[in-house]
């Protein structure tokens, strides 16, 4: 029934990986304090902690790189971006920054005002914690069958409309600087969004006077998704549906190490000419001067050759049909995960997986652990560790509706064997679930837990 798609490429430089013996792999998570993030990268076998700047690139993208021009201003590398950048996202004024947050923290610096709103299907953490910085709240209005894992709404990353119009009113127009969208929908299972939803809600936002940015990282992904499930766009290429997603949007936040095929960078568009050059002096003072903002001229090329490659149907064909392939033969094994599968992970529903553990032992940590130590996989933990947190007015410990354990399929990285070797771990597991310890956390700094946080596994539970 699951079927892998063969790559649409041949493998030319390769990179030795190697599963290091139990007892190494034990000494190496308890010297890691049991955090994932902690481990170092020549102990992991097959690593899927994110697909964020960890694709390869390709023979033209290498080869781009040495074109790269340094000069500090004016390089014709910033114009070869400009190109590609003007005929997939068309927005009149751009700069690149050194990834994605940083394209988010200069727009939440620049718009949003303490005790304002930023409303998004979802925002990413890094978005969230960007706009938090500002005193701003986000606001997450996705419709509610993306909390239903079995459930396989073609567009599971929709913004829920009623929810943004009811929000617009209840909050009022004068204290939303700017709302979002998240395409696809990464917090929520890198769930897409389709066509009809973003002009509908680009027409709620506009209808209110609110800028809309489309946070795009993984932009081309969605384009396929809706070229293969939405109605009228099957017969479109995905450069037309891009072009036709950013003309609904006054502008976007870009992190290029996804959908770009490059190990770093990003950009932030808009069109409004005076928030352009509001942007210029923000990115002046912390990143760089417009024409590279925080990036080498060579970044820039293999940036602009990336946006081309992420569009090609060959490629996202086979991208999507590996994380399809990954979720079904799981999903074969009676293992849980969110359905039907997104575009760059499959997210293991581990609080049902392991039932026998309450979300205050952190099952998601369990299972990555357990990953870890089975198989030499590192995976990365999006449930209780990540967000539970005390109610600021009750103090009592408000845990996030799902916990998921992420497994991010790097771009042009792992073969079949990789992922048939991932899912014989998770089998291997699911014969002894019911013996995985939950964990307690030792030691955690006050904001973004998950990266540093100590933990001990609770023996007995
Ligand atoms: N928005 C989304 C939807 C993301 O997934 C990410 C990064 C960012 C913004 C920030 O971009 O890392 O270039 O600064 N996601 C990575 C992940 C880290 O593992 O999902 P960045």
């Amino acid at each position: 029934m699951s079927y892998h798609p063969p790559e649409p490429f041949r493998i030319k430089m390769v990179e030795s990986i190697r599963l290091i013996d139990k007892n190494a792999r034990q000494r190496a998570i308890e010297a890691a304090g049991y955090n994932l993030f902690g481990l170092r990268g020549e102990d992991i076998y097959i690593d899927l902690l994110t697909d964020s700047g960890t694709g390869a690139m390709s023979q033209e993208q290498w080869s781009a790189l040495m074109r790269g021009d340094e000069s500090y201003a004016g390089a014709r590398s910033y114009f070869r971006l400009a190109e590609a950048v003007k005929e997939i996202f068309g927005f009149r004024y751009f700069v690149p920054t050194h990834q994605g947050r940083a394209a988010e923290h200069i727009l939440s610096l620049l718009l949003a005002k303490p005790g304002q709103f930023v409303p998004s299907n979802m925002h990413f953490d890094t978005t969230d914690a960007n706009i938090r910085a500002r005193g701003a709240h986000p606001a997450n209005l996705v419709i509610d069958e993306a909390f239903d894992p079995s459930n396989r709404h073609p567009f599971k990353g929709n913004l829920d409309l009623q929810k943004l119009e009811c929000f617009i009113q209840e909050k009022s127009v004068e204290n939303i600087p700017f709302g979002m969208i998240t395409i696809t929908n990464n917090a929520g299972g890198g769930q897409p969004v389709s066509l009809e939803n973003i002009r509908n809600v680009a027409a709620t936002y506009r209808k209110h006077g609110i800028p809309f940015f489309i946070d795009a990282c993984r932009y081309a992904e969605n384009t396929y998704f809706i070229k293969l499930r939405e109605p009228g766009y099957s017969e479109k290429n995905t450069l037309e549906i891009a072009q036709e997603i950013f003309s609904l949007a006054d502008g976007a936040t870009f992190s290029a190490k996804k959908d770009a095929l490059v190990n770093i960078g990003g950009l932030l568009a808009m069109n409004d000419e005076r928030l352009y050059q509001r942007t210029c002096n923000e990115l002046i003072l912390r990143e760089g001067f417009p024409t590279y903002g925080g990036l080498a001229g060579r970044d820039l090329d293999a940036i602009a050759t990336g946006l081309r490659e992420g569009l090609e149907v060959d490629y996202l064909d086979y991208r999507l049909g590996q994380t399809a392939y990954l979720a079904e033969r799981l999903l074969e094994s009676g293992i849980p995960v969110i359905e039907p599968p997104g575009g760059h992970a499959v997210y293991v529903d581990a609080g049902r997986f392991l039932s026998h553990l309450p979300q205050s032992h952190f099952p998601g940590q369990s299972l990555a652990v357990e990953l870890y130590l089975e198989g030499g996989v590192r995976a990365v933990e999006i449930g209780s560790v990540m967000f539970a947190h005390p109610d600021p007015q009750t103090g009592e410990m408000l845990y996030p509706q799902l916990e998921l354990v992420r497994l991010a399929i790097p771009r042009r990285v792992y073969t079949q064997s990789h992922l048939d070797y991932v899912v014989a771990t998770l089998q291997k597991i699911a014969t002894r679930k019911g013996s995985l310890p939950g964990y307690r956390i030792v030691s955690a700094p006050e904001l973004l837990r998950h990266f540093t946080a100590h933990f001990e596994p609770l023996v007995g539970t």
